[in-house]
């Protein structure tokens, strides 16, 4: 099979595409054909192994993966003897082991079905953004009807299916993106919109329930003063991945565990019943991912750079 592999830690130009034996699975795993792939900034992180520190996870001297990537749609090609409830040739999105890739493998827990009216790219775009947008909003901030909502970073592929899925819990919401995303933020049903090229959130003093915060460029006590008394600030980005830990700004979040707003951070995982939550979800409709850009699997290192840039208006996958 054709895949992107690399044998040391180094940029995405680094990636080799290859050919591959196509991978084996285990009892409870499944072999997934990769229809699409999304990318991730944890995947360029990962190709880069940073924050240092993540190397104890990824690999110390090299990368225990060889082939990258996570989020994929596809068709089942063949179960292992203890899979139940999956068979040859359905059509499942969800989170496997060497993404980047003809071919990959995942436990069976961590695909789904893909809901129909969804395609490859859409459904590939969705576990990893769709995932941590629910757990930010439901989990660490605890979102209820009615609540004032505010994302930082509304346009990227986080902060879409975070205004949608605020939506969706009856919230009132407003996008923080740059003027070009204005539209793009209001079709995903922002009701009110911050333009951070002309206006700064911080100054909403005591305005929101609760604050996504995706970018994580604001210092903490200036945001926090945004929130009412009784909200909730959840930092999900603004790490330094450089650092060896690239855990500063979440780490900060336990300064003051105590006081009438709170800080708390986004550690995502990857849960099957809220990946279940979002094929529900996109089932329904009510949230659809948005795609800014497909790429072809021959050039996932284009990907990886554009997203790398920060400027992606919603997810980037790559097709195989
Ligand atoms: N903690 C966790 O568990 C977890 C899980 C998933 C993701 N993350 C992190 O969450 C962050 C967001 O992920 P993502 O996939 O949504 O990123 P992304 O898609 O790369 O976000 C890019 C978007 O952010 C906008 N943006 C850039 N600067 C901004 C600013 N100052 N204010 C408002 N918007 C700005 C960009 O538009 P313009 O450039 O036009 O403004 C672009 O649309 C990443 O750092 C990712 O690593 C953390």
């Amino acid at each position: 099979m054709k895949a992107f592999f690399h044998d040391s830690y180094g940029s995405p130009d680094s990636l080799q595409f290859r050919d591959l034996d196509v991978p084996s699975i285990g009892d409870d795993e499944v072999l997934v054909r990769v229809r699409a792939a999304g990318v991730n900034r944890g995947d360029v992180l990962a190709v880069e192994g940073l924050p240092y520190a993540a190397r104890l996870g990824y690999g110390v001297r090299s990368p225990k993966n060889g082939v990258p990537g996570a989020d994929v749609a596809g068709t089942i090609e063949a179960v292992g003897s203890g899979v139940t409830g999956l068979q040859r040739g359905d059509d499942v999105f969800g989170w496997a082991t060497g993404g980047f890739a003809q071919y990959a493998t995942a436990p069976a827990t961590m695909v789904v079905p893909k809901p129909n009216r969804l395609t490859f790219e859409q459904a590939a775009a969705s576990p990893t953004t769709g995932v941590a947008a629910l757990q930010g909003l439901r989990d660490v901030g605890r979102i209820t009807s009615g609540h004032r909502v505010l994302v930082v970073g509304a346009s990227g592929g986080v902060g879409t299916f975070a205004l949608q899925i605020a939506k969706a819990y009856e919230a009132n919401v407003t996008a923080v993106c740059s003027t070009r995303n204005i539209d793009l933020v209001r079709s995903v049903g922002a009701d009110r919109v911050i333009d951070y090229t002309r206006d700064d959130f911080t100054h909403h003093r005591d305005d929101f329930d609760l604050i996504l915060d995706l970018v994580g460029k604001e210092p903490l006590s200036s945001s926090r003063r945004a929130l009412r008394p009784g909200g909730t600030l959840v930092v999900v980005a603004g790490g330094n991945p450089r650092s060896v830990t690239g855990m500063g700004r979440f780490a900060r979040t336990l300064r003051s565990p105590f006081g009438r707003r709170r800080l708390r951070p986004l550690f995502s995982t990857k849960r099957p019943e809220d990946l279940s939550t979002i094929g529900e979800l996109l089932e329904t409709g009510k949230v659809l991912p948005v795609i800014d850009a497909v790429y072809d699997l021959t050039d996932l290192p284009g990907a990886m750079n554009y997203v790398q840039a920060g400027h992606a208006r919603g997810r980037v996958v790559v097709t195989v």
